[in-house]
């Protein structure tokens, strides 16, 4: 069994998820590329590979409970632990998203991925995660999904969305439910939020590049043992609920 940090990025095949596989992998960690396209995850361990990076590849459908279920045994028979776990992987669902007709499946995808994709990994990997001598779990997030600044006038929350931004506040209220049930443990538990990254997400119209996006969930996994938990980061620091 290895001693090597292990990581797992989901959704790690591509945007702000390559970069966050990217930089573990350039700490010396050994990254596990989930991603649910057989493809696109070769091509990503590939490339991470020729970086240097030691890459392995995790199929990993984060709406399906036996493609998770595989995955932790997989992780469990290579590594017999995991380190770091980020839960990376996100959709919108589509746009538009006006709150009056709402297609209620564009809901549910959104939920099914964003929230309870999360939930569902997290705790296939909570076994492996407890087995770490200091597991973290970053949970990517985003501002839009912060009421506080869905409700302060003039502030900048991206489109009107009834199924993407209440998903990533259904995440936050997630996390901090995981925190504190976890508060007797060693692992902790944070959201970040990337800022807006030119990635497939949002038709590259994003502002920031996924690398820079990468930056605030390679801080929260590297986070030392007496880092904060329970907690909602950017770059510039602590982002109101
Ligand atoms: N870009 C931004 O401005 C921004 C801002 C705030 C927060 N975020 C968050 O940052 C995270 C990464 O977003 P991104 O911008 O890098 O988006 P992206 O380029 O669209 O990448 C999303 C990743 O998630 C994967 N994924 C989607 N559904 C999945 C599933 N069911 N199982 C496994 N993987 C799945 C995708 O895989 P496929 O290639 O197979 O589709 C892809 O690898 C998301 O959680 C997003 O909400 C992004």
């Amino acid at each position: 069994m290895s001693e090597q940090t292990i990581a797992l990025v989901s959704g790690a095949n591509k945007g702000i998820g390559y970069e966050i596989a990217l930089g573990l992998g350039r700490l010396g960690w050994s990254v596990g590329v989930g991603a649910r396209d057989g493809t696109r995850r070769e091509a990503a361990v590939a490339k991470l590979r020729a970086e240097g990076v030691d890459a392995f590849g995790v199929p990993l459908d984060v709406t399906d409970d036996a493609s998770v279920t595989a995955a932790a045994e997989l992780i469990d028979g290579r590594a017999g632990h995991l380190d770091v776990l980020v839960n990376n992987a996100g959709v919108t669902g589509g746009m538009p998203q006006d709150p009056i007709g709402a297609d209620l499946d564009t809901v549910r995808t959104a939920v099914e991925t964003n929230v309870l994709g999360v939930i569902r990994l997290t705790n296939a990997m909570l076994p492996l995660l407890r087995r770490s001598g200091s597991p973290r779990i970053v949970n990517m997030s985003s501002t839009v999904g912060s009421l506080m600044r869905q409700s302060t006038p003039g502030a900048q929350t991206g489109p009107i969305s009834v199924a993407y931004a209440p998903s990533k506040t259904f995440l936050n209220a997630v996390t901090l439910q995981y925190a504190k049930q976890l508060s007797d443990t060693n692992i902790l538990i944070n959201a970040g939020c990337p800022g807006f990254c030119a990635t497939d997400l949002n038709g590259f119209r994003g502002v920031r590049t996924p690398e820079q996006g990468a930056a605030i969930a390679i801080r929260l996994a590297t986070l030392p043992d007496d880092g904060p938990t329970g907690g909602f980061f950017d770059d510039d620091g602590v982002v109101p609920w």
